[in-house]
């Protein structure tokens, strides 16, 4: 199915289901992309550089305004609700993907704007727990449709902002921006440069001939919320124990300088985020030359800093990785998200994407005894109302 179909199938899942569920017709569609990024990872908590794209995979809201501060919201593809006052936001702990839209709702509130009630019927084909952001998704596309409803005015970076700040401080997860940004920001074609400390981009096209191809590894995600807790103070133990704000602010020669000084494991984990830093540089130099060998390079390198140094892969992603690195037209490959199983991201020359689709899938499920998916992605917009 091509990428308008399945968007049109969300849409129609949607109206039918807000109408079924609380006798309404939709005021407004909200639409909010999955993403993948392409290199810089775990640079964005440390103020770093990030290079991801939204992804032609969506989180669709049909709503409606309601007269009171009720939300109520319908879950087509869990087939369950959950519902909650403006003025009382509180977790669910049984139906905890609500606690995305209540996040958001409280971050807007607690930065002063007037929120109205709605309901609120929700489906979304971004693979769930496989690092491609689908609760970042449903954050932005939460902050979307009050947007609408409610007439805030609300641009694309302090949205972002606000639904990180629901995640770090109401969900308690403390994610970087990379996530929010991107899917708030995205642009067909193209993934965004952000530079993760001034939270300014700049679009990079996607070379026309590459595809990006996304393999999920189907290994549920285990550990990610503590490890990537331990591994933030790591990285602030060194950015402290060599007197900078954040890792940004060092260079390879830098981090020699101190090597001695600091704890092994705490090393390894600078090293990653300081040359991953350069890598995201250097593939955004590389790009729009059309130099796919040098970013396919990148790319490999950043796989091996995250499984060396970084210690976020996992023997599932390695295989995965291991298997296109053996494919003809494979430009790199690497882990993408937080790691410990979930997806990795592929640069495949575009003749060869159809065959790549096809052979990487056996050649994994026989390492893994892992049924994989494979994801052929377009960059998408981000989110908006349809
Ligand atoms: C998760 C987080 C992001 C980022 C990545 C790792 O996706 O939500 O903020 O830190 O992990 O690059």
């Amino acid at each position: 199915m091509n990428s308008s179909n399945r968007l049109d199938n969300l849409v129609q899942r949607v109206r039918h289901a807000l109408a079924e569920a609380f006798g309404v017709q939709p005021s407004a569609l909200v639409a909010a992309p999955g993403r993948v990024n392409l290199i810089g990872e775990h640079t964005d908590y440390n103020d770093g550089f990030v290079l991801p794209a939204a992804i032609d995979r969506h989180v669709v809201m049909a709503v409606h305004p309601r007269q009171d501060d009720l939300v109520r919201l319908y879950a087509c593809d869990m087939q369950a609700s959950s519902s909650f006052r403006l003025g009382e936001i509180v977790k669910d702990d049984q139906h905890t993907w609500s606690n995305y839209q209540r996040g958001v709702a409280w971050a807007l509130q607690q930065e002063g704007y007037d929120l109205i009630g709605m309901d609120v019927a929700l489906s979304s084909d971004v693979p769930i727990a496989a690092g491609l952001s689908s609760s970042a998704a449903i954050e932005l596309a939460t902050a979307m449709a009050f947007q609408t409803v409610s007439g805030l005015e609300l641009d694309g970076v302090a949205r972002a902002q606000l639904c990180q700040k629901a995640e770090n401080e109401f969900v308690g997860m403390r994610c970087g921006i990379m996530d929010q940004y991107v899917i708030s920001m995205g642009q067909r074609d193209h993934a965004l440069l952000i530079d993760c400390r001034s939270l300014t981009y700049q679009a990079v096209p996607i070379p026309v001939g590459c595809q990006v191809i996304i393999c999920n590894t189907n290994k549920p995600r285990a550990l990610v919320g503590s490890a990537y807790n331990q591994r933030r103070l790591e990285c602030e133990t060194g950015a402290r124990q060599m007197g900078v704000v954040a890792l940004r602010d060092l260079t390879p020669d830098d981090l020699a300088t101190h090597a001695p000084s600091l704890d092994a494991i705490v090393l390894k984990r600078c090293r990653h985020v300081i040359t991953e830093n350069q890598r995201v540089l250097e593939t955004v130099d590389a790009l729009p030359q059309g130099d796919l060998a040098r970013v396919g390079a990148l790319m490999n390198a950043s796989h091996v800093s995250l499984r060396d140094d970084y210690e976020v892969s996992c023997a599932e992603l390695d295989a995965m990785v291991e298997a296109a690195w053996d494919q003809p037209g494979v430009w790199g490959a690497r882990m993408t998200g937080a790691g410990f199983g979930g997806c990795t991201v592929n640069l495949v020359d575009a003749d060869h994407a159809a065959a790549f689709a096809r052979e990487i899938a056996p050649r994994y499920q026989k390492r893994t005894n892992l049924e994989p998916d494979i994801y052929v992605c377009r960059a998408e917009q981000g989110v908006r109302v349809l």
